[in-house]
């Protein structure tokens, strides 16, 4: 039993092993960012003070009082943004999962909203404003998704994977052989034995007892 849950321990890790979720990261000036209406304001290097877009992703982010959408495919979702003057919400596929909105004055982008609980898959993202007068300055998100290790890397891990678990099986196999044939033998002395896992204890016990 314990030889059994060491084996298909050994086929969970590897499988585990060869996936590997990865973070991805969209710009706010990313080309598949839709904003719904015209920006209020694109800041960059060149239109807001160094001094603000040192701290923004890439040196970028929008300003709008519309709807933004990002599709993306993952499992984890981050978007960091800040608002003025009310909330937005955030929806995803179309439902309604989170509102946000920071304290007044409060003087630098932050994370809205997290999931990390998404369905793989495909999905859409949309920040809306929450009142007619909320402006959300959009930073970016960051979406993580489960990725199939490539070859060479997936090679090895497959390759090493396949050897330690055919090992464990030749090790599982020998020790049952070999459980089988002492069981016998014992049972041939015309001792009695248990049936479950416990009776290689009871192996061990038997010379000590024929000492006495
Ligand atoms: C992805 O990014 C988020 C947010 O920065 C971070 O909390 C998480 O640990 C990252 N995940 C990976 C796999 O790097
Ligand atoms: C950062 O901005 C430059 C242009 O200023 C652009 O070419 C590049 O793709 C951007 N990088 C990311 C990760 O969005
Ligand atoms: C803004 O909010 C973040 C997170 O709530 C907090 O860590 C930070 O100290 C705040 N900054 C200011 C200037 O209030
Ligand atoms: C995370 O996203 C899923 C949609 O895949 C949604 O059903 C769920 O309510 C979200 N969870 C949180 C904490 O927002």
């Amino acid at each position: 039993m314990l030889a059994f849950a060491l084996l298909s321990s050994v086929v969970l890790l590897c499988r585990i092993a060869s996936a590997k979720l990865t973070n991805y990261t969209l710009d706010d000036a990313s080309p598949s960012v839709q904003y719904s209406n015209m920006p209020i304001l694109r800041c960059s290097p060149s239109t807001c003070p160094e001094s603000w877009t040192s701290q923004l992703f890439n040196g970028t982010s929008t300003l709008t009082q519309s709807s933004i959408v990002v599709p993306f495919t993952g499992t984890e979702l981050y978007v960091f943004l800040i608002v003025s003057d009310g909330p937005c919400i955030i929806e995803i596929d179309g439902d309604t999962v989170g509102e946000f909105n920071n304290s007044p004055g409060n003087g630098s982008i932050q994370l809205a909203y997290r999931n990390t609980s998404i369905a793989a898959g495909t999905h859409r993202l949309m920040i809306l404003p929450a009142h007619p007068e909320t402006i959300i300055e959009f930073d970016y998100i960051i979406y993580a998704n489960n990725v199939k290790r490539k070859a060479p890397i997936g090679a090895i891990v497959g390759g090493v994977c396949g050897a330690v678990a055919l090992f464990a099986a030749v090790i599982v196999g020998i020790f049952l052989l070999r459980r089988r044939e002492v069981r016998r033998k014992i049972f041939v002395r015309g001792l009695p034995l248990s049936d479950d896992d416990k009776s290689s204890i009871n192996i061990k016990m038997i010379p000590r007892v024929a000492k006495k």
